[in-house]
């Protein structure tokens, strides 16, 4: 199998910007497999499919017009030819992608789209359960941790600095709401894989959890 390190926890843990520190610096292939499902969720909306139309949406998730387009100012995400980059990540798609997730037959839909990003060179994977159903053999997992309170703070801070205003405590119910949701859901629910190493980035730096990654990818790679 080709070299996988995959990263699961739950939202705002840091997963997305630790996973691309650690890609950048081996050099090796990304996967953001939160952004499928987010995709999924932004397609249904626009179709104006009702939320629980199950055989839809699954059929929706199977026919996924997307593409990564990596250009000088970084990496585009495009939807039916569109760039809808900024649009996934919207909270509110956060909420809806969250409970497509649940659906089993979204989840098989987006299975071999995901597996298909392993590469000779390497890659990270990012998600909720990267290393219990998507990539099993990883020979590397962390499962990414942090306090509720502190995942709130991070993603406050970020959509502060794109200008955005959020309310605090908003943040911190809605991260909760979609934990639970993530964690109680019956298909592939949010855990860590019984060899996965546990991280919790409440105290930590953004460089000293990249740097811990690195570390035990040496020992490994
Ligand atoms: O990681 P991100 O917050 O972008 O993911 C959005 C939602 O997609 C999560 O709350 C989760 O419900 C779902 N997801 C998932 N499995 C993954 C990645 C994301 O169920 N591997």
């Amino acid at each position: 199998m080709h070299p996988v390190i995959t990263i699961d926890g739950p939202s705002g843990a840091g997963k997305g910007t630790i996973s691309q520190n650690v890609a950048r610096q081996l050099g090796w292939e990304i996967l953001d497999s939160g952004s499928l499902y987010r995709l999924t969720a932004l397609a249904v909306s626009q179709d104006g499919l009702d939320m629980t139309a199950e055989a839809a949406i699954e059929a929706v998730a199977r026919g996924l017009d997307v593409h990564f387009e990596t250009d000088s100012g970084g990496l585009k995400i495009m939807l039916r030819g569109e760039d809808v980059s900024e649009a996934i990540r919207a909270e509110d798609m956060g909420m809806k992608a969250s409970s497509i997730a649940a659906m089993p037959g979204v989840r098989a839909a987006l299975l071999e789209r995901q597996r298909a990003f392993s590469s000779v060179a390497g890659l990270v994977a990012d998600g909720r359960d990267m290393g219990t159903t998507v990539f099993p053999e990883a020979q590397l997992k962390i499962f990414m941790t942090a306090s509720c309170e502190e995942r709130a703070k991070r993603r406050h801070n970020q959509l502060k600095e794109k200008g955005i205003s959020a309310n605090l405590p908003d943040l911190v119910a809605d991260l909760a709401a979609r934990d639970e949701q993530d964690a109680n859901r019956s298909v592939s629910p949010l855990r860590p894989a019984d060899d996965a190493v546990m991280l919790d980035t409440t105290e930590m730096s953004i460089e000293q959890v990249t740097n811990k990654v690195l570390d035990l990818a040496k020992s490994i790679f």
